[in-house]
Parts: C-alpha cells; sequence; structure tokens
C-alpha cells in the first residue's frame, strides 16, 4: 500500500514524479504530495484525493528541483487528508513512507515530552522529526542508520535532506523497494512498474538495506552498515503496458482480455502439439509430497479454494488451505515433504509474504504462483510459476484470478500424473479440454447485454446473496467480494447447503440470490437449496451449463454457459460474476478501477 518514487537527476524532476505517481497510484490514491530539493531549500506540496488534483496545484505553482521524492498514500494512521499526506517535512528533511510504525505512539510520547510539535496524525512524522534531531550531529547516513534502530514494524522509505543537495537515501524493512538506473538519472521506487517508464535496469533492496542514491551513482548498505554491492536485473519488457485501448477503464479491459491472457498461459505450460505440460524443476518430487497447503488473500486465496477441490479430485494428496494473515499466526507443525504453495497476483502482499517467510524458516519447500515475476514473493520461493496474464492494473482482480486457478488446475494434473494418481488417457483427456477453454471463455462473455439488465435489480436491493456448492463455492465467494469491493454492497458468499443453518433467514421478497450450478454432481441438491430461497421471495439470477427444465419456474434471469468438462466450469461461471459486479458498480457510478478504501498491492499487514 502506499506508493513511492524518488528522482536524483541533472534537470527538473517534478514532471516524472507526477507521471510515475499516475503509474503509482494502483498502491493508494487517497492523497499525494511531492518534495524537490531547490536551492538547498525543501519545497513540499501536497493535497488530499488523487494525483491529478497534485498535477492541478504544480501547474498553478511549479516545483523546480533536480532530486525529490513523491508518494501516494493509503491511510493507515490518520484521515486522508492533505496535513496527512506525505511527504513528512521539517526544514532539514523531507521523508516519505510506506508501511506501518508499530512504536509510533512510544516513539511520539518520547519527541513530545522534549517538546517536539506534531503537525499530523501519522506515524511517519515521527521519522522526520526522529531524523532532524539525529542530524544536528551526524551524517545523512548515519543518521538514517540510528533512527532506523529506534523503529519497530514495516516500512520502506524516501527521505531528502537540506544541505545535501544530490542525495536520497531509501530505506527497506518489509515493505519492498528497488532502485533504478539511468544516465545521469537514478531513480528509487516501491516496485519496478512505477521505474519501467524510465528504465528497465533495477536493483531490489533486501530487508534491512539502505541506498543512497545520486544521479551519478547508487550506494547500497546491508543491516550490518557494510557496503555491499546488489545484482542488477534488466526487467522484460511489457508491451502495451497500462493502456486502456478503447475499453472504458482497466477492468473491462481486464474482464475482455481473458480470452487472451488464458491462451498465452496455456502455451507457456502445455505442449501444443502434445498433449502434455511442461514443468520441471519441482522442489520436491511429486511422489514425496506428503500434503499439498495453499495460502494466499483475498481473491488469491478463492483461487486456493478452488484448486483445493482439484487436488482432492485428481491425486490422492491432502490438502489445506489458509489465508496468509491467519496462516502466519498458527502454530503450525511444518513437514519439510509437504508442499507449501503461495498465489499472489502482485508477489508483494504483506501477510502472503510473511507467510511464504515463516515456511522457508522451517525449512519447508514453497512454490508460488504470481502475476508480477520480478516480485517479492517469487524472489523469496523455491519454485516460481508465473501466470502470464500481463499488468493487472484494476484494484479488482480478474484476469489474475482466471490465471491463476488455471496454473493451479495445471499443477493438480501434472502432479497427479506424475504420482500415478491420474492415468494417462484421462490426464490427456484433461489437457485436450483445457485447450479449449480461451474460445469458450469468449462465449461466457457474450453474456454482457443480459448482465446489464440483471444489473439493475441490484441498484434497490438491501443486500444480495451467492450460493454455489463443490467447485462452485469458492467461485459463489470470489463473486460476492467483486460485487462488494466495486459497488459497496453486501454480498454474502455460502455453499448453499449451508443457507438452512442461519442465512435463510436472510431472504425476503426481492432479495437477488445468485446461484452458481453447473450441471455437476450437486446439480439437483443446488436447485433444491434454489427452491427454498424461490419460495422465501429471492430473486434468482441462475448461472448454469444445464438445460435441466426443472430449473426454468420463478427464475428471473438465467445466463446458460457453454458445455465444458466438470471440473473446468469455474472458469465459466466467474465470467458473468465479473460482469455483474462491474455493471452494477457502472450503474451506481463507482470508481471502477480505484474502488474505495483499497489499493492494488496490500504491502502492511
Ligand atoms: O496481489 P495479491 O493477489 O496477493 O492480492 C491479494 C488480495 O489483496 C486481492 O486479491 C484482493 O482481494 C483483490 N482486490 C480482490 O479483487
Amino acid at each position: 500500500m502506499c506508493g513511492i518514487i524518488g528522482i536524483a537527476s541533472n534537470k527538473s524532476v517534478s514532471t516524472n514524479i507526477i507521471n510515475s505517481l499516475k503509474k503509482l497510484e494502483y498502491r493508494g490514491y487517497d492523497s499525494a504530495g511531492l518534495a524537490t530539493l531547490n536551492k538547498n531549500e525543501i519545497n513540499e506540496k501536497k493535497c488530499s484525493g488523487r494525483v491529478e488534483q497534485l498535477e492541478k496545484i504544480l501547474f498553478k505553482s511549479p516545483t523546480e528541483g533536480n532530486l525529490g521524492i513523491g508518494h501516494v498514500r493509503w491511510a493507515t494512521h490518520g484521515i486522508p487528508n492533505e496535513v496527512n499526506a506525505h511527504p513528512h517535512s521539517s526544514e532539514i528533511v523531507s521523508v516519505v513512507h510506506n508501511g506501518i510504525i508499530e512504536n509510533s505512539t512510544e516513539l511520539k510520547n518520547q519527541l513530545e515530552k522534549k517538546g517536539k510539535k506534531f503537525k499530523s496524525q501519522t506515524d511517519t512524522e515521527v521519522i522526520t522529526l526522529l531524523l532532524t534531531e539525529e542530524l544536528k550531529t551526524k551524517n545523512p547516513l548515519q543518521a538514517v542508520q540510528d533512527t532506523l534502530a529506534k523503529l519497530e514494524g514495516s516500512f520502506a522509505l524516501g527521505i531528502i535532506f537540506k544541505n545535501f543537495n544530490n542525495i536520497i537515501i531509501g530505506a527497506r524493512r518489509g515493505s519492498p523497494l528497488a532502485v533504478g538506473y539511468s544516465n545521469n538519472e537514478n531513480y528509487l521506487g516501491s516496485d519496478s512498474y512505477a521505474l519501467k517508464s524510465m528504465t528497465n535496469k533495477i536493483s531490489y533492496l533486501d530487508d534491512g538495506d539502505i541506498c543512497l542514491l545520486t544521479k551519478d551513482k547508487v550506494e547500497f548498505y546491508d543491516l550490518k552498515k557494510n557496503k555491499i554491492n546488489k545484482k542488477v536485473l534488466i526487467l522484460s519488457e511489457d508491451k502495451n503496458i497500462a493502456q486502456k485501448g478503447d475499453y472504458k477503464n482497466f477492468m473491462s479491459k481486464e474482464i475482455f482480455e481473458q480470452p487472451i491472457t488464458t491462451k498465452n498461459c496455456i502455451n507457456e505450460y502445455i505442449d501444443k502439439e502434445r498433449d502434455e505440460i511442461n514443468f520441471f524443476n519441482f522442489p520436491l518430487d511429486p511422489k514425496d509430497i506428503n500434503k499439498i497447503v495453499l495460502i494466499g488473500c483475498g481473491t488469491a486465496y478463492h483461487s486456493c479454494l478452488v484448486a483445493k477441490y482439484w487436488f482432492e479430485n485428481f491425486t490422492s494428496l491432502p490438502v489445506e488451505t489458509d489465508v496468509a494473515s491467519e496462516f502466519r499466526y498458527r502454530n503450525l507443525r511444518f513437514n519439510k515433504k509437504n508442499l507449501y504453495i503461495f498465489v499472489s497476483q502482485s508477489g508483494e502482499t504483506a501477510d502472503t509474504s510473511a507467510a511464504l517467510d515463516l515456511c522457508k524458516k522451517n525449512g519447508a519447500k514453497t512454490c508460488s504462483i504470481v502475476n508480477v515475476v520480478e516480485s517479492t514473493i517469487a524472489r523469496n520461493s523455491d519454485w516460481t510459476l508465473p501466470i502470464h496474464a500481463g499488468p493487472e492494473i484494476g484494484v479488482a482482480s480478474t484476469k489474475a484470478f482466471i490465471g491463476q486457478m488455471l496454473l493451479l488446475y495445471i499443477l493438480a494434473l501434472k502432479i497427479s500424473f506424475l504420482r500415478n494418481d491420474l492415468e494417462k488417457k484421462d490426464y490427456q483427456l484433461k489437457i485436450k479440454n483445457l485447450k479449449k477453454l480461451p474460445d469458450l471463455l469468449t462465449k461466457c462473455l457474450k453474456s454482457e447485454d443480459k448482465i446489464q439488465l440483471v444489473a439493475k435489480d441490484f441498484l434497490e436491493a438491501k443486500g444480495s446473496m451467492f450460493l454455489g456448492r463443490g467447485l462452485s463455492f469458492p467461485i459463489a465467494l470470489e463473486g460476492a467480494l467483486k460485487l462488494k469491493e466495486l459497488s459497496y454492497l453486501h454480498a454474502e458468499g455460502y455453499p448453499a447447503g449451508e443457507m438452512k443453518h442461519g442465512p435463510l433467514a436472510l431472504i425476503e421478497n426481492g432479495l437477488p440470490v445468485i446461484i452458481v450450478c453447473p450441471n455437476d454432481k450437486y446439480f439437483h441438491k443446488t436447485v433444491s437449496n434454489m427452491q427454498e430461497v424461490i419460495a422465501r421471495g429471492g430473486k434468482i439470477l441462475l448461472i448454469t451449463d444445464s438445460n435441466d427444465s426443472v430449473i426454468n419456474e420463478n427464475i428471473r434471469f438465467t445466463i446458460n454457459l457453454p458445455k465444458i468438462d466438470e471440473s473446468l466450469t469455474p472458469f465459466l461461471s466467474t465470467i458473468p460474476l465479473q460482469l455483474l459486479a462491474y455493471h452494477v458498480a457502472l450503474l451506481k457510478k463507482c470508481d471502477i478501477d480505484k474502488p474505495r478504501n483499497l489499493a492494488k498491492s496490500v504491502t502492511v499487514e
């Protein structure tokens, strides 16, 4: 959460800071700010709201300077307003910060006892005031090192100093931070995405590292204050990196490109000629695996829940799933023969990353399924499987969800085959069917016209309910999450069979209830649950690939899906649910790509 940019150059930096902040808005967008150093003065400009607002302020009153830092904020301490926006500056130092300082209250009390005055409600200002004290007697690097020693929590920092016209210092503990290199210009960024338009040469800071940048050079220091060298990585080029094209917003683009991203991923891992999966370098011989443990957050966690059914159906392995924020604090018994699989679009989610670190500390074998190949989670795991979905900009995860499920499906198939749990002919048939997926997704996208009509029902509704069984249960959860985050409407995802144990009490006349009901082994059971809802006045949207006549009565809308292998139905039923959330949000005039209170990359706990 929050985005940091820093630029040391031989020319004015404010325009490039603004451009980078626009790219970083997916990390936080409730306030923005920058500080430059010009003629040995710190010039700070900040505002609540979007970078666009900051740009207008700069247009009226430009900020010069060849060195500067910028920030987009996702509020943790203090409401999103101008005072709490970053940077936080004193006369001699200016700081931008991602993460949380856990002992800020204690440090604030100590500083206040010494007569220091705070302007904001943030934890960050503690760093500014501590540094201001340290800088009275120390050089910037020593002052930063000694300040960091007093801080608890996780953070990434960008700092500029009066009297040190040419340096930016960056520091990382927990929250990711990258450095980029160019001619007469060097950069600091909370991720490579912000730097990509300026350079493809990047180094990542490790936990405890500090970097010191000038326009001509970058120095790195580790936790023990030793000067160290860093590997320079050359980033892959992403074509059309952040272009919406003719789409209204990134989310609609991302929904509609799912047939292509699915095809890319299939081509990457599945042999075109033979029905075979090309996976190498397993960290653990599949025959030796004792248990599969799947971990993620939000939508990524839902892909883990779907995969649990696949691993259980295709392999003889026991499977566990957990949300990362729970997993990391559980009293776990690690086993070297378990395979721990971490799923994350960004690869930077703090909880998922901490859960991965915990596994590594306990000598467990880890695999990550990520979209961002240069991410922390990808770099820290024993084995990385990229989903090849291309940059996902909309905060609501869509194509990454399909990509995560796809890789988990492919992985479950390969592991089951290598363990002799699945016969060759069944394995090959599943692969053949999988190759049909992109075309079938295209057909599902045609449901958009009908979904636009369905969406109107949600405008007056108090809430809604999403129900499914088996593989469709996590899809119901995902459908409800999408609706909540995009349109701010209450939505419950539930296993259809659990309704009578409580939630049935919520059903009343006109409540929209979405039933995800493919023609699988649960079909008749889910239809019965649907009848119970109809009997109590629920307004049904049925998503199914069945033509069974039993389902034609008292249903407000039916979305017909194409037929597919039962195990692949989650991919198809996801599409109308994404479109539904999208169109309800559009009717409600919500900000589709940047829903309130959320951020794309959740790098705080
Ligand atoms: O980057 P990650 O996949 O690790 O992110 C996990 C969740 O924060 C994310 O899926 C979130 O739930 C989405 N906004 C849902 O659309």
